[in-house]
């Protein structure tokens, strides 16, 4: 959920700043990357070189660092996807409801424009005094998130409201924000991926290259998206980066039309990218086929094809998109097989291009072909790169829809 989330976070003069380290491994170890602003006095509570070593990034705490270079606080504010300040104290409460920019924590957030967390951690009274609640109240107003300081043991001995939330229920605040915040968050997609391995004895099978990357990106990032995700995967050495992808291994065309026909019916986005075998042998033996004259036949039969299955049952709800793998005639065939699978999308793949052979490689070259018949044509990409244009297209094409 949080891969490759762009997350920093600012750190105030507070004790419960020693939790904050905490938090930061809870986002590192879900694949954020996260960077510390640590203000000058925080740095008395938990060192630069705890956070660092845990960010995996150099920590901040002025606008220059020892060797004289500038801190550009305007480049933190713009890489980051979310801000939390955590612990928040009154006097960085103060500053933010007031505009004040007196250090680089502050002008980090005055030159943001993503959506920014406080999580408050202030003694008893100060919680309590008016003057807080309306600073509060404002910085809510202006579009920021207060996680409340609950309840408990203060540093001061005393009890009550105003301990900072712990590591986990921030981290929980943070998931949820991207969850809700994400276009395919209550989508179902289903994704065949990699290649089949039809038997034609225990110890021989037909098979392609297909690695499987290209389906593995796009389930990643449909994930990335908010969506619940299906791969059935055929036999491949790869596996999806998201942990909420579920994977259904499958080894044969049959098992794998199957499994997509078992999930097809729930799904509201369908992509086929598997290289299904188009032949498996008629008879496969159960013994391990001898070796005899020069030459031997091996007579094959047509698998089913799962996307034109798929297209058969489609309801107008659900949107379908396949692969064209060519050698020549790309675009023509390509569309051919929108029209012949009935599909919404077809994804034209050079298997041939002028940079060289895609099958197995980490790059490949995509054009994008709609029921219209318009074609959106891309450079060479990592197949990473081309399953974000893939899956941002199919969004734009469900919001064009409605
Ligand atoms: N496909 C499928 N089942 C098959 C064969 C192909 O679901 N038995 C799907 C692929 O996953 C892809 C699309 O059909 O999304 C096109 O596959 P491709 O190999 O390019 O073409 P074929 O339909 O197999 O036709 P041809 O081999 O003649 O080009």
């Amino acid at each position: 959920m949080l891969h490759n989330k762009n997350i920093l976070i600012g750190i105030t003069a507070g004790i419960a700043a020693y939790k904050t380290p905490l938090l930061i491994r809870l986002l590192v170890k879900e694949g954020a990357n996260v960077k510390v602003v640590l203000t000058k006095d925080a740095s008395q509570f938990v060192t630069a070189q705890t956070l660092s070593v845990l960010s995996k990034n150099e920590v901040i705490s002025d606008f220059f660092d020892s060797n004289n270079n500038w801190n550009n606080h305007v480049k933190y504010a713009q890489w980051a996807d979310l801000i939390i300040v955590a612990p928040l104290t009154a006097n960085t409460l103060a500053k933010i409801a007031n505009g004040i920019c007196d250090n680089v924590l502050l002008a980090t957030l005055l030159s943001s424009t993503c959506k920014i967390m406080l999580a408050p951690a202030m003694d008893l009274e100060m919680y309590q005094h008016p003057v807080t609640k309306q600073n509060l109240t404002k910085v809510e107003s202006l579009g920021n998130v207060i996680i409340p300081a609950e309840n408990g043991e203060l540093a001061s001995g005393l009890t009550g409201e105003g301990r900072m939330a712990e590591p986990e229920t921030i981290f929980k605040n943070i998931v949820n924000y991207f969850e809700s915040n994400l276009p395919l968050s209550g989508k179902k997609v289903l994704v065949n991926a990699g290649p089949t391995y039809e038997a034609i004895d225990p110890v021989r099978f037909i098979g392609n290259r297909s690695s499987g990357k290209m389906g593995i990106a796009i389930a990643d990032y449909f994930s990335e998206m908010g969506a619940e995700v299906i791969v059935v995967l055929g036999p491949s050495s790869y596996k999806p980066n998201q942990k909420s992808v579920k994977v259904i291994h499958v080894e044969s065309a049959e098992e794998m039309y199957t499994n997509c026909m078992t999930h097809f019916k729930e799904s509201d986005i369908t992509v086929c990218s598997a290289a299904v075998a188009d032949y498996k042998a008629k008879e496969i033996s159960n013994r391990k086929i001898k070796k005899q004259d020069d030459s031997m036949n091996l007579e094959l039969q047509k698998t089913k094809d799962i996307l034109f299955e798929l297209g058969k049952i489609k309801t107008k709800k659900q949107c379908l998109v396949g692969f064209a793998l060519e050698t020549e005639n790309l675009e023509e065939y390509a569309k051919l097989k929108l029209t012949q699978k009935n599909l919404d999308i077809v994804i034209a793949n050079n298997a041939r291009s002028a940079y060289g052979v895609v099958f197995g490689s980490d790059s490949n070259q995509i054009t994008i072909i709609d029921k219209s018949n318009k074609l959106t044509k891309f450079e060479l990409l990592s197949k990473v790169e081309s399953a974000k244009h893939i899956v941002n297209f199919i969004i734009n094409y469900l919001n064009s829809k409605v």
